[in-house]
């Protein structure tokens, strides 16, 4: 849609259940479970969509099948697939496996959940990232850079705003197009996330700022009105709410994709994205990948509302 459409949507959001979603389940779902989720999610009207994460597969064994799915994506017009990289050698495990149009980086703002998840410390992290900045500028591929803990570590509580802020600057500044800042234990409430992106938006641009909110305990939606107050226009989410991070103990889903679509279309802030088409996707999930109930609010009200609507029948 060009500027100016006016279905142009207002906000952008950034799919991650494919990986964020899944990484985060007991199961492995199969390749071809996972390119059909690609498929309806982009059907829906997602543009943007994480789809797999080249990280050692001895550590997050559900995606350990990244480059075959990334090497038989089916792509749709228009749509950016994105994949998460923690080092040099995920990228070039991405690069042989087929076109990715977004390199996910991730660093945390706490020196131990850093640790936890990909064993260094920040600053060995960035120093790990540097080739990973430098090969994507050359090979004309953007860099999203997200920064975890923003509102608080799983191992050492607070983190600082300052934290964020200098991570977030300086990954921009190493070359990122934006900066996603994660909630990643789900602790932040809406007046923590109006400083923090206050604070971030103070040294970085705010269109290149996105927001990541985990869900634990029941804010990322008033988190992430709360961010749009503040001039947040990208928000990732995930569907019917899956996700967590296995190196962030008590992590729970981020925020559910039907949530955040009803309440924002409902604010009159177009998404672009089709809610009914959603609700078809976490069904299929539920039903014939997962096999377990899925949290999202509205998408249990919306398959509770077909179910009386098939009895009145
Ligand atoms: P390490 O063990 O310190 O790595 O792990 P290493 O460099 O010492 O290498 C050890 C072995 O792993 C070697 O193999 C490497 O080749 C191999 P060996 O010689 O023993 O046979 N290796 C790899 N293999 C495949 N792909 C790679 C790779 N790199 C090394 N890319 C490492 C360091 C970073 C690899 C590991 O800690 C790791 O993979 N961590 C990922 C953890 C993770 O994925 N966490 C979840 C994603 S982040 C998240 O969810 C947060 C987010 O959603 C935002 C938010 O919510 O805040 C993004
Ligand atoms: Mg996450």
């Amino acid at each position: 849609m060009s500027e100016g459409d006016p279905r142009a949507p207002d906000v952008g959001i950034y799919e991650v259940s494919p990986r964020d979603g899944l990484q985060n389940e007991d199961e492995f779902v199969s390749t071809e479970a996972k390119l059909e989720l690609i498929a309806l999610l982009t059907a829906s009207g997602l543009r943007r969509v994480e789809v797999a994460s080249f990280v050692s597969p001895s550590w997050i064994p559900q995606l350990a099948d990244a480059d075959e799915l990334v090497s038989v994506l089916r792509r749709s017009p228009g749509v950016r697939y994105g994949a998460l990289v923690p080092n040099e050698k995920g990228y070039e495990r991405l690069r042989a496996a087929g076109p990715i149009d977004v390199v996910g980086t991730f660093v945390s703002a706490s020196e131990t959940h850093n640790q936890k998840n990909v064993n260094c410390s920040i600053a060995e992290q960035l120093a790990r990232l540097a080739p990973v900045f430098e090969r994507s500028r050359a090979d004309g591929i953007a860099v999203r850079a997200y920064v975890s803990t923003v509102c608080g570590c799983p191992y050492e509580g607070e983190v600082a705003v300052r934290a964020v802020v200098d991570l977030s600057r300086e990954l921009i500044e190493r070359g990122a197009a934006e900066v996603s800042l994660g909630d990643t234990i789900g602790v932040g409430h809406p007046n923590q996330v109006r400083e923090l992106v206050g604070a971030v938006a103070s040294e970085v641009s705010i269109e290149r700022i996105a927001l990541h909110l985990h869900d634990t305990y029941g804010r990322a939606l008033a988190n992430a009105q709360a961010g749009f107050e503040g001039g947040v226009r990208i928000f990732d989410t995930s569907l019917a709410g899956l996700g967590g991070c296995p190196y962030a103990p008590g992590a729970s889903g981020n925020v559910a994709t039907e949530d955040l679509v009803d309440l924002f279309e409902r604010e009159g802030i177009r998404t672009g994205v089709d809610l009914d088409a959603l609700v078809d996707a976490s069904a299929w999930l539920e039903r014939d990948v997962l096999g377990r109930r899925l949290p999202g609010r509205v998408f249990r009200a919306r398959l509770g509302e077909r179910e009386r609507e098939r009895r009145a029948l």
